[in-house]
């Protein structure tokens, strides 16, 4: 390729999500965040929303330092009125939602005979019923202007089951069956609908697993290294500028972990 043609590609590749608007829930660090500085490195115009204010700045910070914009937002996903007001705040201001990714979720780990309600339910709440609520809360605005792409994160957990994490598991795979059913509804809006299931990723989330059961995890991976959060986004890239054709998919991001 010519000096010329390679400055041509990252020019159009900086401005492919051009005009775009994108809100990634959670993105105050970890994979949310990745995602966030992906589709902003693209051009998108990107809420950065967490639970508490501070955490959503934080993230814009990181997007900030590396040479980037977005607008930061609290969104907590479990509050409706949270949600109402992030939408609502979002469509003042930029008159357009293009892009929503599901993203933001918690882990509360324990062998299912001493699982607690409140534990069970912390989780569906945080990681599928959230889904329900931002999707409805935004999928209206894609709707009336016929184009919408929503990426939600499931987990392969969610697909396979794990020790300790019957929470979990039931939320994701609950996300993933969300996703085929929207994907559905949706299709004749031009909106598409898909999923991202990713393996062992390295983020605050997984940090504070104990060193032997890392090691466990290492074993199974092909690929011989976890994941970093820029491998999601990575995925998540290519369901919001190409794939146009597809839908209701969950694409696995582990590294070869499940095949
Ligand atoms: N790290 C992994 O190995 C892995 C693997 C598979 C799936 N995932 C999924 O990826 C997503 C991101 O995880 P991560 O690893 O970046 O974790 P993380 O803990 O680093 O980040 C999660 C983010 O979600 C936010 N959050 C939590 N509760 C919230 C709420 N009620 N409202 C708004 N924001 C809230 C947190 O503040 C945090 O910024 C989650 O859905 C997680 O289940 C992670």
């Amino acid at each position: 390729m010519s000096t010329q043609t390679l400055t041509e590609a990252k020019m159009s590749h900086h401005d492919l999500l051009k005009d775009q608007v994108a809100i990634v829930t959670g993105s105050g660090r970890g994979i949310g965040l990745a995602i966030a500085k992906k589709l902003a490195g693209a051009g998108a115009a990107v809420i950065i929303t967490d639970i508490t204010q501070e955490s959503a700045d934080s993230g814009a910070n990181e997007i900030a330092s590396s040479g980037l914009k977005s607008f930061s937002t609290v969104c907590n996903v479990t509050d409706p009125e949270s949600i109402e007001k992030m939408t609502s705040t979002v469509m003042e201001k930029y008159s357009r939602i293009d892009i929503l990714v599901n993203n933001a979720g918690i882990t509360k780990d324990t062998l299912f005979m001493r699982m607690k309600l409140e534990e069970w339910n912390a989780v569906i709440e945080t990681n599928l019923t959230s889904v329900f609520k931002v999707t409805q809360s935004v999928i209206k605005n894609m709707s009336k202007a016929n184009y919408g792409r929503v990426v939600n994160i499931a987990s392969v957990i969610g697909l396979h089951g794990n020790f300790g994490q019957a929470n979990y598991a039931a939320s994701k795979a609950g996300v993933i069956a969300l996703t085929k059913t929207l994907a559905k509804e949706y299709a004749s809006k031009n909106i598409t609908c898909n999923a991202i299931a990713p393996g062992f990723i390295d983020t605050p989330m997984t940090q504070k697993l104990k060193p032997e059961i890392k090691d466990k995890y290492l074993e199974f991976i092909p690929l011989k290294r976890f994941g970093q959060p820029e491998d999601v986004a990575e995925a998540a890239f290519y369901f919001c500028t190409g794939g146009s054709y597809v839908t209701g998919q969950v694409i696995v991001v582990d590294g070869g972990m499940f095949m």
